[in-house]
């Protein structure tokens, strides 16, 4: 949530940070700012709505300078407005910060310093940061970087904070803690940015500042130390992102675009890891620990939103592949609660982006009750893959879309895989069974590329209903988190209410909401709860509900009941929901472009959720 951007170099500063706000966009877009260093003072720019309305503003003004921050908002304290947008400077104007984060004691700061004189223009958090960094300065006449250093002493919270001052045109301050921070390294010259993708395009040499360090930046040298002011040496890191990879390619938008890509994502998921011809399956990045997950008594899942979906479905495998108890937990719930965590119970946290809060949280909790954690993301390098025990990456590549889609198939792919070679490990599955699944998992690529094919179909549907004001989405077994991750999608792009339910709760409430007006999405492939889900199709007409069904090709009953089939190639049951979910993510698409809206930067959403 909000992203930032910093330059210090020879090049124009504003080109970077307009550019690279423009690729952060997906993380807030409520508001947007610049400062640019100008010979001895700060040039401010600052506007309500997306980074274009910020460039329109600024039109034909002096945007000339060589050092310069940006950040584009999404709005926690105080509403998205134009004084409410980043960056925010200090009383006397000489000092300029963007913040990523969420600064916890910031009212008790706050009334401090009015109490000393000072005076606030915004309702943020991070104009109490930049008052705070300003009046340790002038008590202890110290640097700015130690100025800084002591604020962040005092600071609780968490935070990525860029600090410059009109002072110093050759001098940039980074903190982070909890919030992401990358800085590529170029000759003379030094990119900042929330995430790698600002970045790419001028260096590959990257350093992930950790939490508690200070960055000291010149055009000449950076050096870091910690805020008890330990000295680090930087870690330079080869960064192994494609430009092509960040940009739309020819697609109308990124979600159409990672839809698209699912088949090359999950390729990549299993590519030197399954081998169905070599009965080989190997996760690399969990080899240490292997034995516990292996021989847990438990498996506490921790994750939010779609992720979540995804351990939904990895709670059918893990029971019924391993036959290990399994318990998902909405992480932002698991971290206020006083959990049960036994000796013998690992954790697996799963993350798109790798820096949600509330997972991270959670994660920390479970640490500190001495569990042993595995971390499934898709940001190589992100705040959760580092702070879990061991894990495996999705490699879906950068998903930009706020809707998630190729990292939940992603996600899938690797929970499969981890199930299965847990399971092949504890001999809780026969060989027949498991080469079988390994062999069916190596077609799944080349089965969701058929399933796209139905693009035009689900277009056509789309439709007949993009004016619909509820949808229900009911599915049983695997295909039950399938539903929930439908609705979803539709209600996060479209703004359709929309509710997924397991088919059979169907008739415990939600059925008194069908009528002629409402469709009902099954998804309703060819499983060992078919015959169960024709009776609920079978409710849900005799109260006259439209329904759109996802059925496995050659179905032959269940078109004859259904308003709308979608047919999707046939696969084993554990692995369906890789291919069911396609024509819902096509679907959501379809119907929110059809209603107008922006289909990658829903209102409100933002793709990484850095605040709990
Ligand atoms: C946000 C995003 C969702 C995502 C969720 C969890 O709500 O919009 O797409 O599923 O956060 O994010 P994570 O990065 O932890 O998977």
């Amino acid at each position: 949530m909000c992203g930032i951007v910093g330059y210090i170099g020879n090049r124009d500063a504003y080109e970077v940070i307009v550019k690279g706000l423009k690729r952060l966009e997906y993380r807030g877009y409520d508001s947007a700012g610049i400062a640019l260093s100008k010979d001895d003072h700060l040039q401010l720019y600052k506007k309500q709505g997306k980074v274009k309305d910020l460039e329109d503003f600024i039109g034909e003004s002096d945007k000339t300078g060589t050092l310069g921050i940006g950040h584009t908002r999404w709005a926690t304290h105080g509403p998205p407005n134009d004084t409410n947008a980043h960056p925010h400077t200090s009383t006397d104007g000489s000092l300029a910060i963007i913040h990523n984060g969420i600064i916890e004691n910031y009212s008790s700061i706050k009334q401090e310093l009015i109490n000393k004189g000072h005076t606030f223009q915004s309702d943020t958090d991070t104009e109490v940061v930049v008052h705070f960094i300003e009046d340790i300065q002038k008590n202890n006449n110290c640097s700015l970087d130690e100025a800084v250093r002591l604020a962040l002493n005092k600071i609780v919270g968490a935070y990525a904070i860029l600090v410059i001052s009109k002072d110093n045109p050759n001098q940039m301050i980074a903190a982070r803690k909890g919030s992401p921070l990358v800085i590529g390294v170029g000759r003379g010259e030094y990119f900042l940015a929330s995430d790698a993708t600002p970045i790419v395009e001028y260096t590959n040499e990257v350093i992930y500042l950790n939490d508690y360090e200070i960055a000291v930046i010149s055009r000449e040298e950076i050096l870091i130390r910690s805020i008890q002011d330990v000295p680090t040496t930087p870690y330079i890191q080869t960064l192994d992102l494609e430009l092509e990879a960040i940009e739309k390619g020819g697609f109308d938008h990124f979600m159409l675009k990672e839809i698209f890509e699912q088949p090359k994502a999950l390729r990549d998921a299993m590519r030197g890891r399954l081998n169905a011809e070599k009965g080989y399956l190997v996760l690399g990045g969990i080899r240490e620990y292997a034995n516990r997950l292996i021989n847990a008594d438990r498996i506490i899942i921790l994750a939010c939103g779609t992720s979540w979906h995804a351990g939904l479905v990895a709670e059918y495998f893990f029971e019924d592949f391993c036959r290990i108890p399994v318990e998902v937990e909405y992480a932002s719930e698991f971290r206020y609660r006083n959990p049960v965590i036994r000796e013998g119970d690992v954790v697996i946290a799963i993350s798109q982006s790798g820096e949600t809060a509330d997972t991270l949280a959670a994660i920390e909790l479970a640490r500190s009750k001495g569990s042993i954690i595995f971390g499934v993301c898709n940001v190589v390098g992100s705040s959760i893959a580092r702070a879990t025990h061991e894990g495996a990456y999705i490699h879906a590549g950068p998903e930009i879309g706020v809707a998630s889609t190729k990292a939940f198939t992603g996600q899938l792919t690797v929970l499969i895989m981890m199930a299965l070679r847990v399971a092949y490990k504890k001999g809780t599955i026969s060989e027949r069974r498991y080469h079988e699944l390994l062999v069916e998992m190596e077609t799944i690529p080349s089965k969701v590329e058929k399933a796209l094919e139905l693009n035009d179909e689900i277009l056509k549907i789309s439709e007949m209903f993009k004016d619909a004001r509820n949808f229900l989405y009911l599915g049983r077994g695997y295909n039950f988190p399938v539903a929930l991750e439908g609705a979803l999608k539709l209600k996060e792009i479209s703004y359709i209410h929309a509710e997924g339910y397991p088919a059979a709760e169907m008739k415990h409430g939600p059925i008194a909401l069908i009528d002629e007006e409402m469709p009902v999405v099954f998804i309703a492939t060819s499983d060992s709860s078919y015959e169960k889900i024709i009776s609920n199709i079978q409710e849900v007409k005799a109260r006259k509900g439209k329904v759109i069904a996802v059925v496995t090709e050659g179905d032959r009953l269940i078109p004859k009941m259904a308003d709308f089939v979608i047919e999707v190639p046939k696969t084993h049951e554990a692995i369906m929901p890789l291919v069911s979910v396609i024509p819902l993510q096509l679907l959501s698409y379809h119907i929110a472009v059809l209603r107008g809206c922006n289909v990658d930067q829903p209102r409100n959403l933002a793709k990484s959720v850095t605040v709990e």
